[in-house]
C-alpha cells in the first residue's frame, strides 16, 4: 500500500484550474520530487495534499485514511509535515523556541493544565525541551539553539525549518524548493543532509526543487508539471531523456 496516494487531485481558483487531475503514489521510504516551470502548480499541489486549500475534486490518502478536507493539523498529527517555498519561522524567537514550539502538536495536556503548570504539563514540557534539545544534536544545530532565528545564515535557517518540521515526527516531509536561492556548494551539503534525515528519521519524502543534481541524485521518481498537468512520471534516467520533458523544462536555463 502507497504511504499516500492523491487521486485525481484538481484545485480550481475561480476560472484559472491551477492543477488538473493530479495523480500520485509515494511508498514507504521513496524520495519523489515534483518539478516543473514556475506558474506550474507545484506549490498548490502541496496545498492539497496538507489541506492549505481543499481539492475542488480528487482525493488524498495517507497512510490507508482519506484526509481530503481534514484539518491541518490533524494532517500533521497523522504524520505529513511540511516546509514553504519562502521560509518561515519566529523570526525573533531562539532556534530552541522555533523547535519547541513545533513539538506542541503532540502535546497531550489540555489548556487548564498548561495555564496552571499542573505535574502533567510541567512533565511535558520538560520531556519537549530534551526532545527538542536532542533533535537539533541530531540535526548538528545544537550550537545554534540560543541564536534568534533571523540571526541565522540563510542556509541554516532552512536546515532550522526542517528541523521543526521534524519536531512533529512526520513519516511523510513535503519539501517545498528547500535548495531555493543557494549556490552549489550549500545545494550539495543540502543533498546529503536530506539523504542523512531520510534514513535517521525513516521518512518518506516528497519535494519541490529546480537544482537538477539534487533532484536527480536524491530521486526515486519524479514527476513533471506543466500548466497544471503531468506531462511525465519516470526514475531520473526516464525523465532526463523524455523529450517532452526537456522541451518544456530541462532545455531551459535553470538561473532563478
Ligand atoms: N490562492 C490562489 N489564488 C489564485 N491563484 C492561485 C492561488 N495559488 C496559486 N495560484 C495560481 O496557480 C498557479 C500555480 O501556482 P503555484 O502552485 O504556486 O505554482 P508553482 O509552485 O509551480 O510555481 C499560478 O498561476 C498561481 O498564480
Ligand atoms: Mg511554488
Amino acid at each position: 500500500m502507497a504511504l499516500l496516494k492523491v487521486e485525481n487531485a484538481t484545485m480550481q481558483f475561480g476560472g484559472l484550474t491551477a492543477v488538473k487531475d493530479f495523480n500520485l503514489e509515494i511508498n514507504e521510504g521513496e524520495i519523489v520530487s515534483l518539478i516543473g516551470p514556475n506558474g506550474a502548480g507545484k506549490t498548490t499541489a502541496f496545498n492539497m495534499i496538507t489541506n492549505v486549500y481543499t481539492p475542488t475534486n480528487g482525493k488524498v490518502i495517507f497512510d490507508g485514511k482519506d484526509i481530503t478536507g481534514m484539518r491541518q493539523d490533524l494532517i500533521t498529527q497523522k504524520g505529513i509535515a511540511r516546509t514553504f517555498q519562502n521560509i518561515r519561522l519566529f523570526k525573533d524567537l531562539s532556534v530552541l523556541d522555533n523547535v519547541l514550539i513545533a513539538n506542541h502538536v503532540h502535546i497531550k495536556s489540555n489548556f487548564i493544565e498548561a495555564i496552571l503548570k499542573l505535574p502533567r504539563y510541567r512533565k511535558e514540557e520538560k520531556e519537549m525541551v530534551e526532545k527538542s534539545i536532542s533533535l537539533l544534536e541530531e540535526l548538528g544545530l545544537q550550537d545554534l539553539k540560543d541564536e534568534k532565528a533571523s540571526s541565522l545564515p540563510y542556509g541554516k535557517q532552512r536546515k532550522l525549518e526542517i528541523a521543526r518540521a521534524l519536531a512533529t515526527n512526520p513519516k511523510l516531509l513535503l519539501l517545498d524548493e528547500p535548495a531555493a536561492g543557494m549556490n552549489p556548494t550549500e545545494t550539495d551539503e543540502l543533498t546529503a543532509f536530506v539523504k542523512e534525515i531520510k534514513d535517521k528519521f525513516n521518512l518518506s519524502i516528497f519535494m519541490i526543487e529546480h537544482h537538477m543534481n539534487m533532484v536527480m541524485s536524491l530521486s526515486d521518481k519524479i514527476q513533471v508539471f506543466e500548466y497544471g498537468i503531468t506531462i511525465a512520471k519516470g526514475t531520473p534516467s526516464q525523465i532526463q531523456n523524455d523529450k517532452k520533458v526537456i522541451d518544456a523544462y530541462l532545455g531551459v536555463s535553470e538561473d532563478d
